[in-house]
């Protein structure tokens, strides 16, 4: 039995300037993944050169947290598709909903950036979650659903198995957030998969990989990564010391 490939990815957020990442990353070098896993980590822009130099051709991959959808012009305190890329990183994170809530991220400037992420050979971590009012409203996937549309709007089907796709719901993120249950998660996930299979086609949309971010720790990282539609976590602060993040990653497999 081929076992499915997991992803395991920790944001580092606005944690780690240069002198910390570069220590981190040296530690992460020689780290060795298990057959199937596919770590990552994703730092901050002042970051991302040295972290991503250090970590070339290392089993751990490399993102940015953000970027703007123009390659260049006066967008003051922005970062381009094409400077993200010359800094060396792999992925990049897209409509997380710490951006969405409070640096006015919408769906529409999500969709810019999925198309010229790709266009820039990046590959996008694309973030969707449902608010606690939305999530009380009982409207998780017609929330989900809008912000997955819009943002493929523009991506060929093609593509779709080069990104990556992370469920947070708001309320489970952070340190006033709860994990959500792994039968939700399970739930949310099989919709999801759904309306990916109804963008692009069965082949395509089962080839999507679905992770789950929010609240996830090492005690309860592998009861998500067992669901047959979740294809790995992201975790914040679970994974921002190295060790712990080694140790999560060890606690999955
Ligand atoms: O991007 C991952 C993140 O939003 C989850 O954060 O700290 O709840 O694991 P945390």
């Amino acid at each position: 039995v081929t076992r499915k490939t997991v992803w395991i990815g920790t944001n580092w957020k606005m944690n780690k300037g240069p002198a910390e990442a570069l220590a981190a990353a040296e530690a992460l070098k020689a780290y060795r993944a298990p057959d199937g896993v596919k770590p990552f980590i994703i730092t901050p822009f002042t970051s991302l050169q040295a972290v991503a130099s250090v970590l070339k051709g290392a089993d751990v991959l490399v993102g940015a947290q953000n970027m703007h959808w123009e390659e260049s012009g006066s967008w003051t305190g922005e970062i381009s598709p094409g400077m993200v890329k010359e800094c060396g990183a792999d992925i990049v994170l897209i409509g997380h909903s710490e951006r969405r809530q409070h640096f006015a991220e919408t769906d529409w400037t999500v969709s810019r950036k999925m198309s010229a992420a790709l266009r820039h050979g990046l590959r996008p971590l694309l973030c969707i979650g449902e608010s606690l009012e939305e999530y009380d409203f009982g409207v998780t996937a017609e929330t989900l659903s809008r912000q997955l549309k819009i943002a493929l709007h523009d991506v060929a089907h093609a593509d779709l198995p080069n990104i990556l796709i992370a469920y947070e719901p708001v309320w489970a993120i952070g340190a006033g957030g709860r994990a959500a249950d792994t039968d939700c998660v399970a739930k949310v996930h099989a919709g999801l998969r759904a309306v990916l299979c109804e963008i692009a086609g069965k082949d395509i949309g089962d080839r999507v990989p679905l992770l789950y971010g929010g609240s996830v720790t090492q005690d309860n990282a592998r009861s998500y990564v067992s669901q047959p539609n979740v294809d790995g976590v992201f975790v914040g602060r679970a994974g921002w010391s190295v060790p712990d993040f080694e140790k999560l990653i060890d606690r999955v497999i």
